[in-house]
Formats: structure tokens, sequence, C-alpha cells
């Protein structure tokens, strides 16, 4: 094996040994300590090229881009091989798959073992949030993927200057992943290495990462999913065990609203995986919204750590760096900010390529007369509608720096966070869920979250369109048992409460009701304002709504209409409450309940029971 010299300004014994422990086992034909320069990006990316593995776009229509197609089996995050090694069962709970951890050590020692031969093993230092921000924090992840390498660089806060952090003996979370395709001698690389078997697997106690067989997303940037939403609600939970308040890790997007009366509010939202995180945290509200008085920026758009700061202030900072959102869907009308984000320096995972070298996608506009698909297929519009085949898979996605978002909010790598105003949570329900509720109390809210449901896209393989609770937006992503997550989420508001803080309102929201005809009723995208205006009147008791079983929600009157035609028979078809579906709605309440039975904190059977009985009387009345 050739180690190339640990470069000097890595000062971390532990580190390095960790790293050569790692070369041995995995037996890389060769050992790189990435800078994370420019350079290093470049040399990467070409190699890529020549390759195969990246494609690199006509430089005149996207300038410094990508393309990469991954092999058709390793499309999305693989949720049934994703893992909580925890010593006990019931601390990794129902909605996790868990192993022993020492069956689960053997079972990786075996994988790893020589799974790097033939391949460069790249050493990459990261930092989730802003270097040196007290609620930042490090990890290393050793790959056998330079697309890893590339896309790390853009999703975190990669290279030199995390060592600097790091000193001689700074914490970091390790991160091992391999695609787990070795190389004979001699024997030839294929464009998208990956295996057919596949292990993402998190060690909470040891806060160890490892990950096998896939060079997809979630599944391979770890600095993502694994450790800024698993090991993190998992670091966040257990603070609060050792005597202090703790704090959040959120599968949310943070934005900030200007206000036509001047003031400026932050919100977090959680939305599950491709239900329009990306669009809600870039939105553009519509000019005749008093007067295009209103103007939204993005602090971050998928993940949210959150911390009570001296005050008691919940606090959010972004710990990702750049965005790797959905692209079927997004165009100059969906999101204009997030195709501005897209000109240059991107780089995209299964998209089609254009004949003059360019992408595309579903609802990206017009389409091309010819292209190649996804898997390098000719594709026509005339075989779209014959053969029902898509252009871009339905997950492909594009990965881009946050500074090239020109919505961009000022604060949004401010190491201190921003306090947050109001919590959204999201689902898509074609039915039952109504456009907008507010909850009347922190529980109530925590209540709503919990039982949050969602019709399956495509990370949750086999199963699309189907209800599943998700809750919170984190069913994938909680790295301990959810229902002792829900007390951490109650306590965590008694707590602040106690001190006399005000805490964010909680609102639920449904952009995705369907007619008979099964067309969205809402228009949704930059439309959404006007719901979120009424929120934040709502805040500041400036606005009406009506009090019903779950919660508040504003009457037509109550909604600014102004430019919108949209009738108040519309809005009844998005906002009317139907006590049959809700009392099936209850219904699959209680599974969940009942799933989560071993430490399901009391106030939230009890807040179930006094909306179940609101909805009887109203059934009565
Ligand atoms: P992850 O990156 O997977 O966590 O998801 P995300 O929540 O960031 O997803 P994204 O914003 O990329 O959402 C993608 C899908 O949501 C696309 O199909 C969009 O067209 C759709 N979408 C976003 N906003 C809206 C909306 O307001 N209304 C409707 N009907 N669809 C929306
Ligand atoms: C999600 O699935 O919620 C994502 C994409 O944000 S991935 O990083 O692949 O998990
Ligand atoms: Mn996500």
């Amino acid at each position: 094996m050739m180690h190339n010299a640990i470069p000097d300004y890595v000062q971390h014994k532990g580190l390095i040994q960790w790293v050569s422990t790692i070369a041995e086992k995995t037996r890389p034909e060769r050992v790189v300590w990435c800078d994370g320069s420019q350079q290093e990006y470049e040399r990467l990316c070409q190699e890529m090229v020549d390759s195969g593995t990246l494609k690199r776009l006509n430089s005149a229509k996207r300038p410094n881009s990508y393309l990469a197609w991954s092999d058709p089996s390793d499309v999305a995050r693989v949720e049934d091989r994703t893992f909580i090694c925890t010593d006990r069962q019931e601390d990794a709970g129902p909605t996790n798959n868990w192993t022993d951890p020492q069956e689960m050590r053997q079972t990786l020692a075996g994988l790893f073992e020589g799974c790097m031969q033939g391949r460069t093993m790249y050493v990459i230092p990261f930092s989730m949030g802003p270097l040196g921000s007290p609620i930042a924090h490090i990890g290393v992840e050793i790959s056998d993927s330079p697309y890893v390498v590339v896309n790390m660089r853009m999703m975190t806060r990669m290279g030199r200057a995390v060592y600097d952090v790091l000193g001689s003996n700074g914490e970091y979370v390790p991160c091992v992943h391999s695609v787990g395709h070795p190389l004979k001698a001699g024997q030839k690389d294929i464009s998208w290495p990956c295996n057919p078997t596949k292990y993402i697997v998190h060690f909470p106690k040891t806060r160890e990462i490892w990950s096998f067989g896939s060079g997809y997303g979630g599944n391979a940037l770890l600095g993502k999913k694994c450790f800024a939403l698993r090991i993190a609600s998992a670091m966040g939970r257990k603070e609060a065990q050792s005597g202090s308040t703790g704090w959040l890790a959120e599968h949310m997007l943070i934005l900030g609203v200007q206000a036509p009366w001047g003031k400026k509010y932050h919100v977090a939202a959680a939305f599950p995986s491709a239900c329009g995180k990306t669009n809600f945290a870039m939105l553009i509200p519509p000019q005749g919204l008093d007067q295009g008085g209103w103007k939204i920026t993005t602090i971050g758009d998928d993940i949210a750590w959150i911390k009570p700061d001296a005050e008691g202030r919940l606090r959010a900072i972004n710990p990702e760096n750049g965005y790797f959102g959905v692209a079927p869907g997004t165009n100059e009308k969906t999101n204009y900010n997030c195709m501005a984000s897209l000109k240059e320096n991107v780089i995209f995972t299964n998209v089609a390529l254009t004949d003059d070298g360019d992408v595309w996608w579903e609802g990206m506009g017009t389409p091309p007369a010819h292209c190649l698909d996804w898997q390098g297929r000719d594709w026509t519009p005339q075989i779209a509608a014959s053969e029902g085949r898509k252009a871009a898979h339905p997950n492909a996605r594009f990965t881009v720096a946050s500074i090239q978002n020109p919505v961009i909010d000022a604060e949004w790598d401010n190491p201190q966070g921003v306090a947050i105003d109001a919590f959204i949570f999201g689902g898509r329900r074609s039915t039952t869920v109504p456009l907008v509720t507010e909850a009347r109390n922190w529980e109530e809210g925590v209540y709503m979250a919990a039982t949050m449901g969602s019709e399956t896209t495509a990370a949750a393989a086999g199963q699309q369109g189907v209800v599943r609770r998700d809750p919170f937006a984190m069913l994938p992503f909680c790295g301990y048992n959810m229902a002792e997550y829900f007390s951490h989420w109650l306590e965590l508001g008694d707590k602040l409460g106690r001190q006399g803080v005000k805490l964010p309102k909680i609102f639920c929201v449904n952009w995705f009701r369907t007619d008979d005809q099964g067309r969205f009723v809402w228009p949704g995208f930059g439309e959404n304002a006007r719901v979120l205006k009424w929120m934040l009147q709502r805040i500041e008791g400036k606005a009406q709504g009506e009090e019903h079983v779950f919660g508040i929600t504003p009457r037509y009157e109550d909604i600014d209409w102004t430019g919108l035609p949209f009738s108040q028979d519309q809005f009844l078809r998005i906002t009317a409450i139907d006590p049959k579906s809700w009392q099936d709605e209850f219904g699959l309440h209680a599974e969940l309940f009942e799933k989560l039975q071993h430490g399901l904190p009391q106030t939230l059977l009890k807040t179930k029971s006094v909306l179940e009985s609101r909805l009887e009387q109203r059934l009565a009345a």
C-alpha cells in the first residue's frame, strides 16, 4: 500500500492511528488526505470524468458542472438497511432497525475486510456548522469514493481548516464509508461502483458511523442524515439526561421572513423527504401580497440544530453548507431561486443529458426532442408517452453550495444561530388534513407533529403513495427511541416554559389535498406565503381564526387573497374537517401509540383523549 505523506497540519495522533487502522483493514491502494482546496476538487472531478463516473456539462450552458449517473440499484437512501446499534434494543425503539452492537461489529468486520482494494482511500475532515461555532461538531469521513469527496466539499465545511479546530486531541465523529466494490489487480473499474449488500450503521454510544455498499446521497455523504440527524439527535437527548436542557437535531428547513411591518422572523419547518422543504426555504412571496412587502431568505433547506441560548430562546443553525435537492419538479415557476442557484458549479445526479450537453428533468420545462435518460438510454417525448419511461429518476438530485443561493440569509452562517419564532410540520396528505392548523399550546403541537402522516416517496422503497406515520418527519432519522424523542420535545418545552420563556408557536400544514381528479387544489409554492402571513399575524395576535377540534384554523376571510383567484369553495375543499375520516385518523394515531407504548409520554395519550372527546361532541351535535 502507498501512503501519501500525512500533512504536517494533521496533529491529531488518535485520528492518525484510526486512519491507519482502517487502512490496514480495508487495504486501499493509496491513502489521500483531503485538504478541501479548489485544485483538489478540480483534480478529482477530472479523474472522474476520465473514469466515466462524471460527465462534464457544456461549459457555455452550465459552467463547471457535472453529471453522474448512478447504478440503477443505487438511487436513494435505503431505510430498510439502516441500523441503530444501541446496547439495548429498546433504546433504538420500534421504529428503527436494530442489531446487537457486537454482532453488527462482526458483520462489518467481514464486509470491510479488504473492501477498498485497488482503490484510493480519502480522509475527509468536515465540520457540521460554522467552523468553531459552539453549536458545531466535527466529523471525519473515510471513503473510497471520489464522488463522496466532491459532494462533501459542497455539503459541509470540508478541508484543512477543520484540523485547526480539531487540534491534537479534539473530538470528532468517525465515519467509515465504502462502496463495497474492491478491484482485483488489473480489474477495470465501473462508472458507479456499489454493492447489492448495503449497511448504513450507527453506534450512538461511541458516535460511530459505518456505511457499506452505496454511493448515493444520505447513504454515503455521512455528515448529513447519519451524523447531523441520527447521531446528533442522540447527542442532544443525551445532554438533556445529564441535567441540561439538551438540544434538538431536526429534519427542518430554516427560513428568514421579513414582514411588511418591518419585523424579521425565523421559522423552522419539518416536512418529510421530497415534500417541499427546499421549495419553502427559497420561496418567493407573490408580488400582490402587500405590494411585495414580504421577503424570504434561506438559512437551511434540510437540517436544523436547535439549542436554547442563555435566555432560553431556541436558536437554530443549519449544520450544512450546501443543498442536495430534488431536481424533478423544479423550474423557474415552482422555485426560481433554486434554478438561479443551479446556473454553475453544480453536480447533478441521475437527471437526463440533453444533446447540447446540458441537463433536463421532468417538470423543468419543455422536454427536449431527444436526450439520454438517467440510465444513458435514448429518450424522446414519444418514448415517454408510449412506455411511461422518465428521463430523470424521480429522486434525481443536484448538489450545490449554499452561497450560490441568491436569497441566502445574511445570518445563514452566524455561529450563534437565529431565534426561532415558529415551528411548522407538514406531510403529504391528499385527504383529511387541513391546509393549516395552529396548535393551542406546546403539548398539542407536539401531538400534531408526533402523529403526522405522509404519503410515501422515493426513499421508502416499494410503497409509493401509502400513508405512513412519520413523526416530526424524523421516522428514518431519529437515532434513538421515538417515544423518548417525544418526551425530549415535551420536557424541553416544559423546562423553558417554567423559565418563563415564550415558546415558538407550532403549526401543522398540508399543501397536498387533491380533488376528485387527483389534482392539487392548493396552488402551493410561492402562494404558501399567504399561509405564512397568517401564521406570523397569529404570533402578533393580529389575525383571527376559528377554533375547532384540533386547534385553530383560518376562516376564508382570515387569509389575504390579494392577486389570487381562489374561491371559498376551493378553500373549503382543503380545509374541511370530515369527522368520519378523523375518527379513522385517530385510529391510526392509536396504532402508532400502541407501537411506541414503551416509554410513551402520558401527555400524548391525554391530549389524544381530549381531542377525541371534542370530536365526539361535534359528531353528536
Ligand atoms: P428532501 O431533500 O428529500 O429532504 O426533501 P425536500 O423536502 O427538500 O423536498 P423538495 O423541496 O425538493 O420537494 C420536492 C417535491 O415537492 C417536488 O415534487 C415539488 O414539486 C413538491 N412541492 C414543493 N412545494 C410544493 C407545494 O407547495 N405544493 C405542491 N403541490 N408540491 C410542492
Ligand atoms: C432526504 O431523503 O430526506 C434527503 C436526501 O434529504 S438524502 O440526503 O439522500 O437523504
Ligand atoms: Mn431530507
